[in-house]
């Protein structure tokens, strides 16, 4: 195991999903479990984008692995996907639940997150995936802010579940990102990082604009905030090379045999 406990390879990601189906935390929406008014107008706007966010389709993104598969040969990384985007649809589905119960309305549109899947559809699998992984780092934050920004049980419940489950997200993607990324030659891979490094600093701008009031309640300054993704980027770039380190030396992923299928 090179590091803490996360699968390795796309038939341990599918059952890892399989297995954490099965392993949620119980959420408890109890009728006296309303929030005040002055935390809704802090936290109502900004839950109702993050709830738009977890409920994409991601039907490009599966397109778009579906090319990449069909040159490559790794159905179980397929697999591992639809299991991947139902788990960000549950996080919806939680979300949802909660503004239903507190009577906050849910969004159909919203500006960064049509722009956000904008450049996802515009962009090649690698790329995408980037711009995912910008998502997942910052999310791990931000659900840290919501779960100390209300006093909801239910709502503190659902953060912590999100907060385990993007952990493994970002893994998956970074091991994804990882596959992705040795299809292209060390120029055009700088220059995706180049491009990967100044997303995510403008997500970051974006994020705090729209989410400022969760982010200062949980005692966050712009600067703190800052430093915290900047903290989960550094992680990142560590991860990704080790997952680098562990696809060379392990075995070509397009290799590995389809247990998922059986
Ligand atoms: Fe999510
Ligand atoms: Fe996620």
């Amino acid at each position: 195991m090179y590091k803490r406990d996360y699968p390795e390879n796309w038939n341990d990601w599918f059952d890892y999903f399989e297995t954490n189906k099965d392993c949620l935390l119980d959420i408890t929406f109890a009728d006296d479990d309303i929030i005040s008014l002055q935390t809704k107008l802090c936290i109502g706007q900004s839950v109702a984008i993050f709830q738009l966010g977890e409920s994409s389709e991601g039907r490009t993104f599966i397109n778009k692995a579906r090319e990449f598969v069909a040159r490559n040969g790794n159905q179980a990384y397929m697999k591992c996907l639809d299991l991947f985007i139902k788990e960000e649809h549950r996080h919806a589905d939680n979300l949802k639940t909660f503004m239903n119960q507190q009577k906050i309305p849910v969004l159909r549109k919203q500006w960064t997150d049509s722009c956000f899947r904008f450049l996802r559809k515009c962009l090649d699998l690698e790329i995408e995936i980037r711009v995912l992984i910008c998502a997942e780092l910052i999310a791990k934050v931000y659900y840290h802010s919501l779960y100390d920004a209300s006093h909801s049980p239910a709502l503190k419940t659902i953060c912590r579940q999100i907060m385990h489950d993007e952990d493994y997200h970002v893994q998956f993607q970074g091991q994804a990102l990882a596959l992705a990324k040795s299809a292209k030659d060390p120029m055009r891979q700088s220059l995706a990082h180049f491009f990967h490094y100044r997303v995510y600093n403008a997500a970051i701008a974006v994020v705090w604009m729209d989410h400022r009031s969760v982010l200062k309640s949980s005692g966050l300054s712009i600067f703190g905030f800052h430093k915290l993704c900047m903290r989960e980027w550094q992680a990142l770039q560590s991860d990704l090379k080790e997952h680098a380190k562990l696809f060379k030396k392990t075995t070509r992923w397009n290799q590995v045999t389809i247990r998922a299928e059986v």
